[in-house]
């Protein structure tokens, strides 16, 4: 029977047990608080609380918001071939030491998330992509989770590996400078989406941030429900709104500080073939109804996905959600939707580097208008009016 009282944890190891060969910060408290149940004993570790609230709040700062640049080689690979290069680590190397080195970015972006390869990484020029980063006033954050694979027993669905060895791995990105982490599972609304599928994503997720928490990674929280399908805008708005239940049903469960997590929710928009299309402020109203009903007010940023929107809907959509205050810092965390127009610019070529890293800043810098509702759409390219939507996309 647990008694109600703090107790030294005996029976959590010691990180220096799991973590063989790193010096590693030890936690400066490490209390179990133990309620007085005969069924449960509920262990909070306490350790990074305040630098997982401070993390937080820096990214979550106003006017600015997250670049995600943490493509899976096998992704990095697929934009590199759309534009002609080949995905060696060179030609990997080349792309990210632009995006990261792009003057004044930090005055927009205040978190980058890498993919492992490029936390190692350096620049061309030999300097550390963190202390790149770093520099620019840019959290660097890192790509936690390990993929998706086939859901046995479920509807063609999937589900997100990377539990095994996390608490490890956390430990040593942040030893490497990471302060934050992401975990990308995935809904199909067209193939369900399954009560196991979303119970199973909502359940990887909230261990994953507890885990991430315990070593002092502030865990995006990303369920990402994907643009698939022909469905209406009330079809996606029910699925989210019971995806996000669960997972915050498990979060709580996990003891997970809400203070120091990220939120990386799809917008709520219509299915990519449905033809029914939705305004800005229609999408606003769903996803704010969404995140109204949903997400307690002590999480302090919902940094938005862009999952296929063009660059300029993405942008639009963002604007809409902040015309009125918000209880969270509302903002963007996306990869295509900020991409896209400087991969394309740069095309591989040393002499583009310059315009590319310029594609990159606007759009930086229109979506840090949106996230203080002050974008209006004026002066965009066509490039940038185009969607994205791939089915079925892996990152
Ligand atoms: P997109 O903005 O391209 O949908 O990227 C999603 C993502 O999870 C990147 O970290």
């Amino acid at each position: 029977m647990a008694s109600a009282s703090l107790l030294k944890s005996s029976t959590i190891l010691d990180k220096s047990e799991w973590v063989k060969g790193q010096t590693l910060r030890q936690p400066s408290v490490s209390v179990v608080r133990c309620y007085p149940s005969a069924t449960s004993a509920i262990n909070i570790r306490a350790s990074y609380a305040d630098e997982l609230v401070k993390t937080a709040n820096t990214i979550a700062s106003p006017g600015r918001g997250i670049l995600a640049m943490d493509e899976s080689n096998a992704t990095c690979g697929k934009r590199l071939a759309s534009i002609g290069l080949e995905n060696t680590e060179a030609n990997r190397q080349a792309y990210r030491t632009l995006l990261v080195s792009v003057p004044g970015l930090g005055n927009y972006v205040s978190g980058a998330i890498l993919f492992e390869e490029t936390l190692y990484q350096s620049t061309v020029d030999g300097k550390k992509i963190v202390d790149v980063l770093k520099e620019q006033n840019i959290v660097p954050g890192i790509k936690t989770d390990k993929g998706l694979v086939p859901l046995a027993g479920s509807n063609d669905e999937s589900w997100c590996q990377g539990l095994d060895g996390l608490a490890s791995r956390s430990a040593a990105y942040y030893q490497q400078g990471a302060r934050f982490a992401k975990w990308r599972t995935v809904v199909s609304i067209p193939n369900g989406p399954s009560a196991l599928a979303v119970k199973e994503a909502a359940w990887g997720l909230a261990r994953y941030a507890a885990i991430s928490q315990d070593n002092g990674l502030v865990p995006i929280v990303e369920p990402e429900i994907m643009l698939d399908g022909e469905h209406g805008i009330e079809r996606t708005f029910e699925v989210a709104q019971a995806v996000w239940a669960e997972v915050f049903f498990y979060l709580a469960q996990n003891n997970v500080l809400y203070e120091g997590i990220l939120l990386k929710p799809s917008m709520v928009t219509p299915g990519a073939e449905c033809k029914e299309r939705a305004t800005p402020e229609q999408v606003a109203d769903y996803t704010l109804k969404l995140l109204h009903r949903r997400i307690p007010p002590a999480v302090p940023g919902i940094m938005f996905l862009s999952g296929g929107q063009s660059e300029v809907e993405a942008t639009l959509n963002l604007n809409a959600m902040n015309q009125s205050p918000n209880p969270w810092h509302v903002s963007f965390s996306y990869a295509r939707a900020l991409q896209n127009t400087c991969l394309k610019t740069w095309g591989g070529r040393p002499e583009n580097v310059a315009a590319a890293q310029e594609a990159l800043l606007v759009r930086a810098k229109a979506n840090s208008l949106a996230q203080l509702g002050k974008y209006t759409g004026e002066g965009e390219s066509e490039e940038a009016k185009k969607g994205m939507f791939v089915k079925g996309y892996v990152y």
